[in-house]
């Protein structure tokens, strides 16, 4: 499929999320977490939009701010061009069967006294998702969706591993027949001989229900597999969008290639030759982000200039969008190096 041929399912334009904290000794003082700060990207039917970046960056409060759990501050989510800020409670919660979400904990996601065929009946009953005589049958199938047997809904979550608990997660989020799952680091909580067969699943039941995800990890390995484009995030902001082979074999943003250096290679030839960057100092308070590019204390190519101005997205073709105010002059500089050594 063309760019052009593909249909935004999801629109997020300027999306920002504050949150409002008390701070000090006795939460005297009043501050504001900058979480997400004038983010915009589309995600395409039937695609992988994979979202990573350091823990505390905003891809949960991303997340969550597109399905309007968290209420936005500003900007806009258009799902099928409806602006879901704009929905009342009551047609937010219709819109709920159509996008769903994983989390990253399967054990605190599924209440302890419900079985799990009461804790899959729940949604499709609140939902109306078939008729009451339907929904045995239902239970049954979606359980064997995600590689369980159908005995196994008369038992409660207790009775489960990890990995299985996340089955029944998924399977709760597949019970309305949703269109868009944000899948928010649904393999981090779990071992990591189980992770990659979740990863299968969902890949797996993504081709079978024709759905659409945001897959949100910390790190660059694990979108690898699953994504079709990559969005990195850093301190709220989006520093890069791109294919993921782009990304893979054209990294642009200083960040990204700082992360992509930490990914390890199949092939050992390459993996002997690649060089980690490690980032100076830690990650910048949401509280308070740095004025102009909020990776410019981190950044080993930052000027005065980077201080001053917030880079904007900016296409450099095929859809590949990086936010940097110097990318020509970092290619330059590249250039010349390698000619040098
Ligand atoms: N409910 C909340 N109240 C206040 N601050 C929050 C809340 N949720 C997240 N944050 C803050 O927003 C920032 C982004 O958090 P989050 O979206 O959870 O990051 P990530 O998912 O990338 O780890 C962090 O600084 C975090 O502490
Ligand atoms: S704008 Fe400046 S600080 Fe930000 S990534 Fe580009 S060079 Fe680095
Ligand atoms: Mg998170």
């Amino acid at each position: 499929m063309t760019r052009a041929a593909k249909q935004p399912l999801v629109k997020v334009k300027n999306l920002v999320k504050y949150f409002p904290i008390k701070i000090g000794a006795f939460g005297s003082e009043k501050a504001v977490v900058h979480a997400i700060d004038d983010v915009s990207f589309d995600i395409f039917r039937g695609e992988t939009l994979g979202l990573v970046g350091e823990s505390g960056c905003g891809k949960s409060t991303t997340g969550f701010t597109i399905l309007q759990i968290y209420r936005s501050t500003s900007g806009s989510v258009e799902f099928e061009g409806v602006d879901l800020a704009s929905l009342s409670k009551q047609e937010l919660r219709a819109m709920r069967k159509r996008a769903q979400i994983v989390f990253q904990d399967p054990y605190s996601t599924l209440n302890p006294r419900m079985t799990i065929g009461e804790a899959l009946a729940e949604p499709m009953k609140v939902h109306k998702i078939c008729p009451d005589n339907e929904i045995q049958g239902r239970i049954a199938q979606l359980i064997r969706d995600v590689g369980l047997n159908p005995n196994v809904a008369n038992r409660y979550p207790h009775e489960f591993s990890g990995g299985q608990r996340q089955r029944i997660c998924i399977a709760r989020a597949l019970a309305c027949n949703p269109e868009f799952i944000v899948c928010d680091e649904p393999i981090s909580a779990l071992d990591v001989s189980i992770q990659a067969q979740i990863i299968n699943l969902l890949m797996d039941i993504q081709e079978k229900y024709n759905l659409t995800y945001l897959f949100i990890a910390h790190d660059l390995a694990v979108v690898r597999h699953i994504s079709d484009r990559i969005a990195v995030m850093y301190l709220g902001k989006i520093m890069e969008i791109a294919e993921k082979k782009d990304l893979f074999k054209r990294p642009l943003h200083p960040y990204t290639k700082a992360l992509l250096s930490a990914v390890p290679e199949a092939d050992p030839d390459i993996e002997r030759q690649r060089q980690r960057i490690i980032l100076k100092g830690d990650v910048s308070n949401a509280i308070d982000p740095p004025s102009g590019c909020r990776f410019h204390p981190r950044c080993a190519y930052a000027t005065d200039a980077c201080a001053q101005s917030v880079p904007e997205l900016e296409d450099y073709g095929d859809g590949h969008q990086v936010a940097c105010l110097r990318l020509d002059e970092i290619a330059m500089e590249e250039k010349l190096e390698t000619e040098d050594a």
